[in-house]
């Protein structure tokens, strides 16, 4: 993928994602919705960071007709995470999306990696094959129940100057730092973190929904903590996604605040284990 495949490729993705979620579509859900602009202008910029970061990551596929499919990995020291990955509906089926993994994890190697699965039954079956290990993952949703969140103390705001430590932490949960995705994430999300050094924590947290994106701790006392703080500032309907279930803590903590437990997809890893206490971030895991 190039800067000027940018575009085109966004709009694959969005037809992409949107067939999928009315595919996953169950009882009761609203109907899904194309990205919005706003939407659509982020996942530009994402890609853009991935392309200056990783360029040999980011793989588009063609034909005569234009860009069918893109698989965007990324690595990071010792660990490589899928970012994202689809073919066009009318496109799948016919091997695109195998060319495009074996491409994936050529550029890999025998790094460790995980990413968030959706249950597409193409997308599992893919995943499986190519040797990955599928973990349900839980996610709670609702409206917080502000009264019932119990008071949160030894927080502060997190900065620049806290992402050495926050990458050593990275490191004894999943193996490798964050490295240039924490500044990318600081640059549009508001980062907490655990104010002793002894028991270290952070949490970023989408201020335009109030919902955490990124979770990561030493223990689990202190990551409850921070999802506390995240769940205090959510509007509206919130969502807490991406818990495996050595992440329990997550869900006793949301249920406290009176959201309830759902299921969406999993978590896929090769060469090492869910991290926990740990809640992955969709795009940067
Ligand atoms: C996942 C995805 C990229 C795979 O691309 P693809 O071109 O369909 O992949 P392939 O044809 O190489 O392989 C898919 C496998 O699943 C099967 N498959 C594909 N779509 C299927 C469907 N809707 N139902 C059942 N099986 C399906 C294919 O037959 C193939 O199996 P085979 O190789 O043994 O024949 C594509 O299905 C997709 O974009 N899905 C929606 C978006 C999504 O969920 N992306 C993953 C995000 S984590």
């Amino acid at each position: 993928m190039s800067e000027d495949d940018l575009p085109v490729a966004e709009r694959v993705s969005a037809v992409t994602f949107l067939d999928a979620d009315r595919l996953a579509m169950r009882a009761g859900d609203p109907e899904p919705e194309p990205p919005s602009p706003a939407g659509s202008r982020r996942w530009i910029e994402r890609m853009r960071y991935f392309l200056t970061v990783d360029p040999d990551g980011c793989l588009v596929a063609e034909d005569t007709g234009g860009i069918t499919g893109f698989a965007i990995s990324q690595n990071r020291g010792p660990l490589w995470y899928l970012a994202t990955y689809g073919v066009l509906p009318g496109r799948q089926g016919r091997g695109i999306g195998r060319r495009l993994m074996d491409a994936a994890l050529a550029h890999a190697g025998d790094r460790p990696g995980l990413f968030s699965a959706t249950a597409h039954p193409g997308a599992t079956r893919r995943y499986r094959l190519a040797g990955f290990t599928l973990h349900p993952q839980m996610r709670m949703v609702g409206r917080v129940d502000r009264s019932a969140l119990p008071p949160v103390r030894g927080l502060r705001e997190g900065a620049e100057g806290d992402l050495e430590w926050m990458d050593d932490l990275d490191r004894a949960l999943r193996g490798a730092g964050h490295g240039p995705d924490h500044r990318h994430m600081l640059g549009s999300q508001r980062l907490v973190v655990s104010a002793d050094r002894g028991r270290p924590g952070y949490v970023y947290i989408d201020d335009g929904a109030g919902r955490p994106t990124l979770l990561a701790a030493a223990d689990s006392e202190t990551a409850r903590l921070l999802l506390w703080e995240a769940l205090a500032s959510a509007r509206e309907e919130t969502l807490v996604n991406c818990i495996t279930t050595p992440n329990h803590w997550a869900v006793d903590a949301a249920l406290t605040a009176r959201l309830h437990l759902d299921q969406e997809g999993f978590l896929a890893v090769r060469g090492m284990d869910p991290p926990a206490p740990y809640l992955a971030s969709g795009h940067f895991l």
